[in-house]
């Protein structure tokens, strides 16, 4: 097993930060439930316990508390912001309302440069802070070994039982040097070594999926996106031939989507492809629809329908395999709230009927997307597919404004394959989070040559963003919007203006339906 570390979750928004943190430290991380009994989490052989901040009060009527065995377990534990009152809670301290609320950047002055957590850092840190309550009495056994302008309890340590507390964010790029932090904790104090890496995954992996799989056979629904293609390539990799995979053309793909694809996986990897070209079914039942929400769950049942009929042409199998992440898999405590799993049920339309009777394998459920793509690179994928940028289950339909007809999809790939092109050659590409191109149902009077036209609009759209909640335009450079906008109108029949869209996300969203 592993060595790992494991982070319990009082609803921080940053706990799934603390826990990449943790792995880019080549250090395994697991995230648990607050209450989680101390008994499991030592049945674990934890190298040391992060208690992550949250937005409660220790002294509020239900604030999340652990159980408080974790702290017998003879293990180190650091806690985080609200991690520190907990400390506080359990081991004998005073916590207040402070009279400021400490927000934003902070300076941290090391008075104490022998603590194993500032091992070769500097005395003055720039540190991020978000709290309300501060520590005004230390806990028992407990030295300050560091403060900022605000609170003499900044940073706090029991050495003798490896106990810390921290009231500011290590995890946040607000604290430039909070990942010498974390691994100071990991090396230093919990002695983890630097195991975890995605090259030792593969092998882990491998020998997983074949211990679960045996002699069975697996289907897997193969979409292009990272996530399935990096199952794929992985799945392949343990079991060989007992792996079908299963591509849809649903009609509103980009340029050469299906093509590639199929170079990809069945060419170069052999990997047994069932390829499903349903583009005129799909075609045929958005005949007319206009309506966003409709388009998608058209989409969506379709390709149930397809999928289930394909899997039964595909023989029979014991295993589906999906491409879920860790983010979707950890149960995440409400407090503090989750946004992203509102965003997922108002995407995800249905879901596998009841009667499709697989058992799931799921290798790629204790990673981060950051891991994922790392993953795929080990396995050999190439680099379009491994930072290849997300792209809508329901396709073109949600780009096409209006209705999608064969012929407004041909306008909007021809336009998107530009876009894509000209932002791969000028390196933006892998830079942003998304940019393509969205065909507008007005139509504008043009001249070209001594000809007047009345055609369609494209609409560029390009933004930055962390995960898809929020997004910033991207202030693309002239010339490439020159460059997009000529090609676009020269190039693509049935299309006379271009223009750039300069919404953010919210108020705006990124896909225009
Ligand atoms: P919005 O448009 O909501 O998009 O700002 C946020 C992110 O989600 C992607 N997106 C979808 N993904 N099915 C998906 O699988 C969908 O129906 C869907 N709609 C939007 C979008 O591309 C962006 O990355």
């Amino acid at each position: 097993m592993n060595e790992q570390i494991v982070i319990l979750d009082f609803g921080s928004q940053y706990t799934q930060v603390i826990a990449r943190r943790i792995r880019e430290c080549n250090v395994y991380s697991t995230i648990l439930h607050f209450n989680t009994p101390a008994a499991t989490i030592a049945a674990l052989k934890p190298s040391g316990i992060i208690l992550s901040g949250g937005p409660s009060s220790v002294y509020a009527k239900h604030a999340p508390l652990p159980d408080k065995g974790i702290f017998e377990l003879g293990v180190p534990v650091l806690g985080i912001c609200y991690g520190v009152q907990i400390f506080a809670h359990f081991l004998g301290g005073k916590v207040e309302k402070g009279l400021k609320r400490e927000y934003g950047k902070g300076t941290l002055t090391v008075k104490n440069p022998s603590c194993a957590l500032f091992a070769k850092l500097p005395k003055e840190l720039q540190v991020w802070n978000s709290h309300g309550d501060k520590l005004t009495k230390i806990p028992k056994g407990f030295k300050a070994v560091a403060a900022t302008e605000n609170s003499e309890f900044a940073a706090i340590e029991n050495r003798a039982r490896k106990f810390f507390g921290l009231q500011f964010h290590p995890e946040v790029v607000h604290t430039p040097r909070g990942r010498e932090v974390y691994a100071n904790f990991v090396h230093g104090v919990c002695e983890c070594g630097r195991n975890w890496t995605m090259r030792n995954y593969v092998e882990q992996a491998v020998e997983e999926i074949r211990a679960q799989v045996g002699t069975e056979r697996v289907i897997l629904g193969l979409s292009g996106g990272v996530d399935s293609s990096v199952a794929a390539a992985l799945l392949h990799k343990a079991i060989g031939d007992q792996l079908t995979c299963i591509f849809v053309n649903n009609g509103v793909l980009r340029a050469r989507e299906a093509e590639v694809v199929q170079e990809v996986f069945g060419r170069n990897f052999k990997i047994k492809l069932q390829y499903e070209e349903s583009s005129k079914l799909f075609l045929s039942r958005l005949k007319g629809v206009t309506d966003p929400e409709r388009k998608r769950k058209i989409i969506g049942r379709t390709f149930i329908e397809v999928f289930q009929a394909a899997t039964k042409r595909a023989g029979k199998a014991k295993f589906l395999a999906q491409g879920t992440l860790y983010p979707d898999v950890i149960e995440s405590v409400p407090i503090g709230g989750n946004p992203a799993a509102l965003i997922k049920s108002h995407h995800n339309v249905g879901g596998l009927p009841k009667n499709m009777k697989f058992a799931l394998v799921e290798p790629l459920k204790c990673l981060f997307k950051d891991e994922v793509r790392q993953l795929g690179l080990e396995l050999g994928l190439p680099k379009e597919i491994v930072w290849r940028q997300p792209f809508p289950g329901p396709g073109l339909a949600v780009r096409i404004l209006g209705e999608v007809t064969p012929s407004r999809c041909e306008i909007l790939r021809n336009a998107d394959a530009i876009v894509v092109e000209e932002m791969k050659l000028s390196g933006l590409y892998y830079k942003i989070w998304q940019s393509f191109a969205v065909l507008l149902p007005v139509r504008s009077v043009g001249v070209m040559g001594d000809e007047r036209t009345y055609e369609y609009t494209i609409a560029i759209r390009a933004v930055e963003s962390q995960d898809g909640m929020t997004a910033d335009w991207v202030k693309l450079p002239y010339d490439i919007l020159e460059k997009l906008a000529s090609r676009i109108i020269n190039e693509v029949k049935g299309v006379n203006r271009c223009v750039f869209d300069i919404t953010s996300k919210p108020p705006g969203t990124i896909e225009w339906e």
